[in-house]
């Protein structure tokens, strides 16, 4: 059986940094409160010409160059996001035509909101393992700015855009150990962007955005990010401390310390980015992922919980050695 091992990372953030100071101009909020309940400091926002799939080409290129393939060896693109450019072609296909990948292979989106990137590695792990895939892209771009409601301090103080990309080659060892995929649509009501394409908008004047019980999700994202952390470990008989690092999804500075110590790991151990990108969806994971292997923390041969939490309710995580 072959292991799906990751041969190269990318990342790209918008020009634009959107500090707390100038979300005080725009909502009822502070520097402070931002800081304390979320970790947030800044945010990268796209301009009004950028769409995702700039973003998610920007990171690719990254990845692909870093992975040194030639584009035509990619023989599946798949790309996790919310925020597609258009209601089809998906992000996927318009990013293969952009890398100039003409090699007929697939190329599809994966919707799992902040947990899209771990979905789409355990779809991309599962190709190379049952030997219908060699060498994968699989990206995670968003444009959440566009689905925010600036007027709505409960979320438009919390996300910014990006895109990070990974590019996985078969390999005869791990690579990825495995991945632990789960939803629960119970919960939809907690968290959602409610109007769209098919249910039709109450108000055209007005863009669908993103809805949040902040509070409720929070309880539910700390129990489920270490309930799968638990499954992950367990799965591959290891123990916690058999972990280097953990690349943990960007959203809230006290969710990512909170499974943190349920790991029993020091915060030296954990990759935080959230600071400075704020939760950038299904990007937070491989962006993080990007700037510690580029700034020399993640090595070859090191051992990583990847894990996300978003709405669906969907979660999950993926055992990687790098
Ligand atoms: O990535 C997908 C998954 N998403 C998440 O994991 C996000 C999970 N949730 C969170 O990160 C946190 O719940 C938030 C950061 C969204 C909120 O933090 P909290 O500590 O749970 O605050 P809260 O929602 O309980 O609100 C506390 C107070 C409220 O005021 P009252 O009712 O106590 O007077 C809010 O109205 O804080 C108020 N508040 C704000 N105040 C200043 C909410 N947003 C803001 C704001 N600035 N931006």
């Amino acid at each position: 059986m072959k292991y799906a091992r990751i041969a190269g990372t990318g990342s790209y953030l918008p020009k634009r940094v959107m500090e707390n100071a100038e979300l005080e101009q725009m909502v009822d909020t502070s520097d402070q409160w931002i800081r304390e309940r979320t970790g947030i400091e800044r945010r990268h926002i796209a301009d009004d010409s950028e769409t995702t799939c700039d973003l998610a080409e920007a990171a690719a290129r990254n990845a692909i160059e870093m992975a040194d393939v030639s584009v035509n060896d990619i023989d599946l693109v798949i790309v996790a996001t919310t925020t597609a450019d258009c209601v089809f072609p998906s992000v996927a296909c318009l990013l293969q035509s952009r890398l100039g990948i003409t090699n007929a292979s697939p190329a599809f989106d994966v919707q799992a909101v902040c947990a899209g990137f771990v979905y789409a590695l355990g779809v991309a792990d599962s190709f190379i393992k049952a030997g219908n895939a060699k060498t994968v892209l699989v990206v995670g771009a968003e444009t959440f700015s566009r689905i925010l409601n600036w007027q709505d301090r409960n979320t438009c103080v919390l996300f910014g855009d990006g895109a990070g990309a990974v590019v996985l080659k078969a390999s005869d060892g791990p690579g990825i150990h495995s991945t632990h995929l789960h939803a629960d649509g119970r919960y939809e009501e907690l968290l959602h962007v409610p109007e769209g394409v098919s249910r039709g908008y109450a108000d055209m004047q007005q863009q669908a955005y993103v809805q949040m019980r902040g509070s409720e999700v929070f309880r539910m994202a700390v129990s489920k990010l270490s309930e799968v952390a638990d499954e992950t470990l367990k799965a591959n008989n290891f123990d916690e401390s058999d972990l280097d690092w953990l690349v943990p999804h960007q959203a809230n500075l006290r969710i990512i310390k909170a499974t943190a110590r349920k790991l029993s790991m020091t915060m030296e151990k954990v990759v935080v980015t959230v600071q400075d990108h704020g939760n950038t969806s299904a990007a937070s994971i491989p962006l993080a992922l990007d700037v510690a292997v580029r700034d020399g923390r993640i090595k070859t041969g090191e051992t990583m919980l990847l894990e996300g939490f978003g709405g669906g309710f969907t979660w999950g995580s993926a055992l990687v050695t790098f």
